[in-house]
């Protein structure tokens, strides 16, 4: 039996958005040690006490980065060219399961092909749904999935508002803007809910799903949101066709709308597991209008003299 740390946690991602969120939190609880994983480690020595290579394309070099880990935090990034999540995922158990890890927190999605019985295609959840019997199955002595939700962070990012045909500044998209259907929050607080997993094993670490969602909302109540803090952002609906030619990937993205639009993000009622979710992050997530406040802030205009 390998001996490990006790309160050492290996964070993947940890230069991201989530890793980073989770490394955060739990330096911040005290009660953890993190090593945080990076595949330049040269480049990031600050980001904790340990920094440690990890490649999750180079199975070899993931034996360090978990020997001695209690712990770890894993999240594979769909989005960087010839990222397979399978494969990756796959060597990331086989590793912490080598090394004697006890928890393992995995970053999932929903399984969009079962909810949706095969109607919707968008990979970059259901090839996470697919890890999570991996990792059940790994036998750790614990286990949680974590869902992280629709950022924030993306509405001053990958789906940042822009100029309009008509001269508006907003968004065209192939959804129902009425519909109430987007789990939302912001992703630097999914580390709350992370660190809270390590720390509460017997609440948390039996195959929970917890999912962060700090609101739940339409894109008509978004937008309107942010028109009331003085923006003048547009919404424009198209069929999911049209969307589909508009950019690269915009089929895909075209398919996630639409999922969202007939099964919710999270696809079921989850109020439960968020519940959860927030009792194990000990706080409430922040609403989508005070995040938006102080991050796409609205400036007046300036006066012509
Ligand atoms: N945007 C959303 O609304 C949303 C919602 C839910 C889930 N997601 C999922 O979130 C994931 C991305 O997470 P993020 O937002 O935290 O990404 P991010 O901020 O772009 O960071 C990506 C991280 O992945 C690490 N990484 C990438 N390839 C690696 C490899 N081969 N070996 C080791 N580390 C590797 C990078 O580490 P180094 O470069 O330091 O090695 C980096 O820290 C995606 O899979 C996406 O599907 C996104």
């Amino acid at each position: 039996m390998q001996r490990t740390n006790e309160n050492l946690i290996a964070v993947a991602g940890a230069t991201g958005q989530q890793g980073g969120a989770v490394v955060r939190a739990l330096q911040a609880s005290s009660q953890f040690k993190v090593r945080a994983l990076t595949r330049n480690p040269g480049k990031h020595r600050e980001l904790a006490e340990e920094v440690v290579e990890a490649d999750f394309d180079r199975p070899e070099s993931l034996k360090a980065a978990m020997e001695g880990a209690h712990g770890v935090f894993l999240v594979t990034n769909f989005w960087e060219g010839g990222t397979n999540e399978l494969k990756q995922a796959t060597a990331a158990v086989r590793a912490a399961k080598d090394a004697g890890v006890k928890h393992f927190v995995w970053s999932t999605l929903p399984d969009v092909d079962a909810i949706s019985g095969g109607k919707f295609h968008v990979p970059h959840f259901t090839g996470k749904a697919k890890i999570d019997r991996i990792v059940k199955e790994a036998g750790f002595a614990h286990h949680t999935f974590v869902i992280g939700p629709f950022y924030y962070q993306n509405l001053v990012g990958t789906v940042a508002p822009q100029k309009q045909a008509d001269g508006s500044v907003g968004w065209t998209l192939p959804l129902d803007p009425d519909v109430r259907c987007i789990h939302m929050g912001d992703i630097s607080e999914l580390g709350n809910i992370v660190a809270g997993a390590f720390a509460h094993p017997d609440e948390a670490g039996n195959g929970e799903y917890l999912p962060l969602a700090g609101d739940f909302m339409s894109f008509n109540e978004i937008v309107d949101t942010l028109n009331r803090q003085g923006h003048k952002f547009s919404l424009k609906q198209v069929p999911s066709k049209i969307f589909a030619t508009f950019f690269p990937g915009a089929a895909e993205v075209a398919e996630m709308f639409g999922y969202f639009q007939a099964h919710t993000y999270l696809g079921s009622d989850s109020r439960d597991r968020i519940a959860l979710a927030n009792k194990i992050a000990g706080r409430q997530p922040t609403k989508f209008s005070t995040w938006a406040r102080l991050n796409i802030p609205f400036q007046t205009p300036r006066q012509k003299m």
